[in-house]
């Protein structure tokens, strides 16, 4: 079984190796009034919904405690009070079924929902990260094994997503949003500033978001409205295109041949498009996770920990949580 608190959302999951035989995700409603996540009451929401959450993910999967091998759930990184959450109630209730327990690295997580939906997916490859947290390029030297070439020097890309999208007068999480309106609207309309030079593989999302918002300001009332399919198709492509770039770069230097995409971000229909056709032409395979996937979920937590748990790996009972966990740091 897999659980996953680290954010605004309680997810549950069985999986028996890498067949998922449910998926059960709730995503809190409360933050979208305040156009963010407010963390207090992130914590609060995920002890409401954790016991109805684990239970319907037992029940969907017809299965019970005391036939699951084990029990992963989210260290970090995250909101420290979201993470406690998790980590304490799959503490107790490994305890009480006596069930092994481990403590799992969200960003292996995503990483992971790649390998339930291809099984066959094996390293060496670049694993493009993109979620509301975080955005780096990752060479996957083998599961477990990993070296990061670049990370965002400011925003990461789905906080970018989500400022426009807050910009544009759109709700929370605003990266959906903008998808939507984007594949509707002309990605020539407006030219928005790409940071590509001079940084390797490091990511900057700072300059366009600010060039987004001067460009807003100077327009006159009612243009927003009437534009905004083509403003967020032009910013969505600009961003697309710094991804897909560096993406393919690094792939190239490294002399590998597959790209491996995950995070909320990596259900962008523009990213999906783009990194597909131009890493084709350059005979370079790259595998996205299916949309359920790309978002926080329990399957993904389960399918890392089902691979460590085969290793004779669990964890100890005195694991705390990691807010700034990297996907390279081992959790003991
Ligand atoms: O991975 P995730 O569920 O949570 C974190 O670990 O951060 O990612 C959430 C982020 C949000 O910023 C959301 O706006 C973005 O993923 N997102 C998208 C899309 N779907 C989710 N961004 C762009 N296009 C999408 N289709
Ligand atoms: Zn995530």
């Amino acid at each position: 079984m897999g659980i996953e608190t680290s954010c605004d959302e309680t997810a549950a999951s069985v999986v028996d190796d890498l067949n998922i035989l449910s998926n059960v995700v709730s995503s809190q409603t409360i933050h979208k009034k305040y156009g963010g996540i407010v963390p207090e009451f992130a914590s609060r929401e995920q002890i409401r919904a954790l016991i109805p959450i684990v239970e319907s993910a037992l029940a969907e999967a017809d299965s019970s405690l005391e036939n699951i091998d084990g029990i992963a759930v989210t260290c970090g990184p995250g909101l420290a009070g979201s993470l406690l959450m998790g980590l304490n109630f799959a503490k107790g209730i490994s305890l009480a079924s006596n069930k092994s327990y481990i403590a799992v690295n969200h960003l292996e997580g995503h990483l992971f929902a790649n390998r339930l939906s291809d099984p066959d997916l094996n390293p060496p490859f670049v694993f493009l990260l993109v979620s509301g947290g975080h955005t780096q390029l990752i060479h996957v030297k083998d599961w477990g094994d990993y070296a990061i070439l670049g990370a965002t020097l400011d925003d990461a890309v789905g906080e970018a997503f989500d400022k426009v999208a807050k910009m544009l007068g759109l709700g929370y999480p605003g990266g959906p949003e903008i998808d939507r309106l984007a594949q509707r609207g002309d990605s020539s309309f407006q030219y928005f500033p790409r940071a590509l030079d001079g940084k390797g593989y490091d990511f900057s999302f700072s300059g366009i978001k600010t060039s987004v918002l001067y460009y807003l300001k100077k327009q006159k009332d009612g243009f927003i409205e009437k534009h905004i399919e083509d403003i967020s198709a032009s910013f969505q492509k600009a961003v697309v295109e710094i991804l897909t770039k560096k993406t393919i770069h690094a792939v190239k230097f490294l002399n590998l041949d597959q790209i491996v995409v995950g995070g909320g971000v990596s259900a962008n229909s523009g990213l999906r498009e783009e990194l597909t056709s131009k890493s084709e032409a350059d005979s370079i395979k790259t595998i996205f996770p299916p949309i359920s996937l790309t978002t926080d979920n329990g399957a993904m937590i389960a399918a890392v920990g089902a691979y460590y748990l085969e290793k004779g790996l669990s964890s100890s009972l005195t694991m705390n949580v990691y807010p700034n966990l990297g996907i390279q740091d081992a959790t003991d």
